[in-house]
């Protein structure tokens, strides 16, 4: 019989040297079988004997067992590494995920519209989010008492110089600095004095269209916006409801028909109507010669209605949740 002490060592020394852990398994067991044996010898041995032995036992197992969990730990850590560095050489393992952005549903259906004018015959303009109050308001036929330009409407920078409240102060610059005929549309952020709920906010987005030709007719309006509807939402009723724009005459409301869960409303997607003679006039463009038509759509209406969105505080968020459900 081998001393318990000598065993233990050279089981821990055999436990080492392996690579593999069902040999380092095999190794401990063989040692532990070994090491238990010796109780054998316990029927010889007078009580402090007995004693001893037995403590030795357990002492050598202890050792024996506390090992093979150090080796085996070794071993996995060993093959992890190898299997990292093996990775990182590999030309064949694909790349890491990186996180990639998407593009915010507001642009998305700003470019579709931008896409159907544009087959029109419209061509796409910038303006100015900060604006003159002449572009804004008095080149536009507002009089000076109109509410729009009440402050608690419109936010005021300094002096003349405010926060655009919609894009058709666009037309007052293109129609000063452009040749005729024009056909445009302008996109665009707009702001107003709002107490943000589900269906307003203090800034939102417009496409604005004006076209100036000699000949223009409500018809043609008319035409052109039902035409749009058709193909943005596809088959659909429009309806035109007469409105008041100071800046055009006759004016409508444009509505389509929107089916919800338990029924059909009209769901109102921007005003139009045909540029009024003051403004052709204020621009310098003769208006017996020359006729105007115009339209302003909301780009948030047209976002929450493609994509069933209740609330027009979620498109402004830039939540990260919330954009990449589209
Ligand atoms: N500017 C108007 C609005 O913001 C919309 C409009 C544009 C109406 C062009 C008529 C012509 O409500």
């Amino acid at each position: 019989m081998k001393d318990i002490k000598k065993l233990v060592d050279e089981c821990c020394e055999l436990m080492s040297s392996k690579k593999e852990i069902n040999e380092v398994s095999r190794v401990r067991s063989r040692y532990l079988d070994e090491v238990t044996s010796s109780l054998k010898l316990m029927k010889d041995l007078d009580s402090a004997g007995k004693k001893k032995l037995g403590s030795e036992v357990n002492f050598a197992k202890k050792a024996i067992l506390k090992h093979y969990q150090d080796v085996l730990e070794s071993i996995k850590n060993k093959k992890t590494s190898n299997l990292s560095k093996m990775h990182s050489k590999s030309k064949f393992l694909p790349a890491a995920k990186v996180a990639s952005g998407k593009m915010h549903p507001l642009e998305r259906v700003k470019r579709e519209a931008i896409g159907i004018f544009k087959t029109m015959g419209f061509s796409v303009v910038d303006g100015s989010e900060i604006e003159s109050e002449s572009n804004n308001f008095s080149l536009l036929n507002i009089p000076k008492d109109h509410p729009a330009r009440d402050e608690t409407d419109t936010f005021w920078i300094s002096g003349d110089s405010l926060l655009r409240t919609h894009t058709s102060s666009v037309q007052s610059r293109i129609m000063q600095s452009n040749d005729l005929p024009i056909r445009v549309i302008c996109p665009g952020r707009v702001y107003r004095r709002e107490n943000d709920d589900s269906t307003h906010a203090s800034v939102f987005h417009q496409i604005e269209g004006l076209l100036v030709d000699e000949d223009i007719k409500f018809s043609d309006l008319k035409g052109l916006l039902a035409e749009f509807c058709k193909e943005f939402f596809g088959e659909v009723t429009v309806r035109f409801r007469p409105d008041y724009f100071p800046f055009t005459e006759p004016s409508a409301e444009v509505a389509i028909a929107y089916k919800g869960k338990k029924n059909e409303n009209w769901i109102e997607i921007g005003g139009c109507g045909m540029v009024h003679p003051n403004v052709l006039q204020m621009a310098g463009i003769d208006p017996l010669k020359w006729k105007g038509l115009a339209f302003g759509m909301g780009v948030d209406r047209l976002t929450m209605l493609r994509h069933d969105i209740r609330d027009i505080r979620l498109l402004l968020e830039g939540g990260s949740r919330f954009i990449e459900q589209f």
